[in-house]
C-alpha cells in the first residue's frame, strides 16, 4: 500500500501539471527539486559589432509575456547583461516568484569568486534565491575579459556546493562541460550537479553525451534547440524551416516546424530553452503538449544529425579546459569584441 501510494505521488510529480497554471510537466531533479521540462532562453546573440546590447525592455517584455501564457522557466546568465530585466519581468508577471524557475550561470570571468558573483546575480535579478545556478563554461576568464584564466572546476564547483548550502541556489549544475571533465567532477564532488545545460538540436544529437547523462541521472537542458533552422547563411547544414519532411509532419499534426522540432527534443527526454523576443513566437514555442510523435517520426528525425556544432567558441580552444573539438584555425573572437564590461 505505502510502495503504490509513493509510486502514484512520484508518477503524480513527474507527469502532471503543477496546478500553478505552467504549461509544461515537471521532472524530479536528482537532489529532490523539481523544474519544469520547457523554458524560454533570453540571450540576443551577436551581430557585426559583437554581443548584441540590451535595449529598453527587449527581454523584460517577452519574460512577462512567456510566464502570463504558462512558461515556468527562464534561462538567463550574468554574462547576457539582462538580469535585471529578468526580474523585472518576473515581478511585473502574474505568477508568483516560487512558481517561477529561474536559472542563471556563473560568468567565465567570475569563476573565482562565485559566493559574491552570485549575490550579484541575485541582486540585479531582485530575489533572494535562484532555482538552479550553473557554471557556464569550464573556460575561466580573467575578471575584466583580458584573457584566459586557469580555475580548475572542481574548485569552482566547491564553491557551488557552498551557494547550495547556503539555500542562495536551490540546484547546481553545470553547462558546455565535456563527458571527460564530468567524469572528473563526478570523482570529485560532494553534491552531484544535478543539470547539464550543452547545445542539443537537430543537427547536433548529443546521443553519447545524453545517455552518460541519464546513467548519472543528470537532467539535460538543450540550448540553441532549433540549430540551423532559421539560418539565412549557408553555414549550418540543413534542415530549414521549410524542409519538407518536417513540413510534412506539421501539416499532420497541425502544428508549425519550429514545434515539431521542440517536440521532438522534448519525447528525447531533454529540456528546450528556445529564445524569442515575438510574443506570437513565445506562445507558439511552447504549445507543444498536446500531440505526440511516432517512434517511426523520431527516429526519421534523429537522421538529421551531423555532429554539427553551431555554438562553437573556437577561440578559446587553446584553453586547458576547452570542453569541444578543435579546428586547424580557429575563429576570431566575436565575443570579446563585443562585451562592453
Ligand atoms: N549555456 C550556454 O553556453 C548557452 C549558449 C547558447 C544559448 N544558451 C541559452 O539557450 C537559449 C536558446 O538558444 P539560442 O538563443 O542560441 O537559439 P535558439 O533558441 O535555438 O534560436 C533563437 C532564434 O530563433 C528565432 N525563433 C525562435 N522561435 C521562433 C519561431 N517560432 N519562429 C521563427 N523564429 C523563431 C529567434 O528569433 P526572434 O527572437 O527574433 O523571434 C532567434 O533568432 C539562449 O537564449 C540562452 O538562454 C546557453
Ligand atoms: C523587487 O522585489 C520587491 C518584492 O520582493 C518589489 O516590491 C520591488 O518592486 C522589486 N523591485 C523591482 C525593481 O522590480
Ligand atoms: C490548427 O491550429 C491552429 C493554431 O493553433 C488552430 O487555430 C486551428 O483551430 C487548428 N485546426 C484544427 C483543424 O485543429
Ligand atoms: C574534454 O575536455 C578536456 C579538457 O578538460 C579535453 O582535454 C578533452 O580533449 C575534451 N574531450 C573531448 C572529447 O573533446
Amino acid at each position: 500500500m505505502m510502495l503504490f501510494l509513493f509510486i502514484l505521488t512520484m508518477v503524480y510529480t513527474v507527469f502532471c501539471d503543477s496546478n500553478d497554471g505552467g504549461k509544461a510537466p515537471r521532472i524530479l531533479l536528482n537532489d529532490g527539486n523539481t523544474m519544469p521540462v520547457f523554458g524560454l532562453g533570453t540571450f540576443l546573440g551577436f551581430d557585426e559589432n559583437g554581443q548584441k546590447q540590451v535595449k529598453e525592455s527587449e527581454v523584460e517584455l517577452p519574460v512577462t509575456w512567456a510566464l502570463n501564457s504558462g512558461y515556468r522557466l527562464i534561462d538567463t546568465a550574468s554574462l547576457y547583461f539582462n538580469e535585471e530585466q529578468v526580474g523585472r519581468g518576473i515581478q511585473k508577471s502574474s505568477v508568483t516568484r516560487e512558481n517561477v524557475f529561474v536559472v542563471t550561470k556563473l560568468g567565465l570571468n567570475e569563476q573565482r569568486h562565485v559566493l559574491d558573483s552570485l549575490r550579484a546575480s541575485l541582486a540585479r535579478l531582485n530575489t533572494s534565491y535562484v532555482d538552479l545556478y550553473l557554471i557556464h563554461n569550464p573556460v575561466a576568464l580573467k575578471a575584466d575579459h583580458s584573457g584566459f584564466d586557469v580555475v580548475d572546476y572542481v574548485d569552482t564547483w566547491r564553491s557551488m556546493e557552498e551557494a547550495k548550502a547556503l539555500g542562495l541556489a536551490k540546484s547546481i549544475g553545470i553547462s558546455n562541460f565535456n563527458i571527460s571533465q564530468i567524469t572528473r567532477l563526478l570523482d570529485n564532488c560532494h553534491v552531484k550537479p544535478a543539470v547539464l545545460q550543452v547545445e542539443v538540436n537537430l543537427n547536433l544529437a548529443q546521443d553519447k553525451l545524453i545517455e552518460y547523462a541519464k546513467k548519472e541521472n543528470i537532467a539535460v537542458m538543450a540550448y540553441t534547440p532549433f540549430g540551423g533552422l532559421f539560418s539565412k547563411s549557408r553555414g549550418p547544414p540543413p534542415p530549414r524551416k521549410d524542409h519538407p519532411a518536417l513540413v510534412k509532419l506539421a501539416n499532420k499534426y497541425n502544428k508549425t516546424t519550429p514545434q515539431i522540432v521542440l517536440r521532438y527534443l522534448v519525447q528525447r527526454g531533454v529540456i528546450p530553452i528556445p529564445k524569442t523576443v515575438h510574443k506570437e513566437r513565445i506562445e507558439e514555442n511552447i504549445d507543444i503538449f498536446n500531440f505526440e510523435l511516432t517512434p517511426e517520426e523520431m527516429k526519421l528525425l534523429a537522421e538529421f544529425n551531423k555532429d554539427y556544432r553551431t555554438v562553437w567558441p573556437s577561440f578559446w580552444q587553446d584553453h586547458p579546459y576547452y570542453p569541444f573539438e578543435k579546428k586547424d584555425v580557429p575563429d576570431p573572437d566575436i565575443f570579446k569584441a563585443g562585451v562592453k564590461v
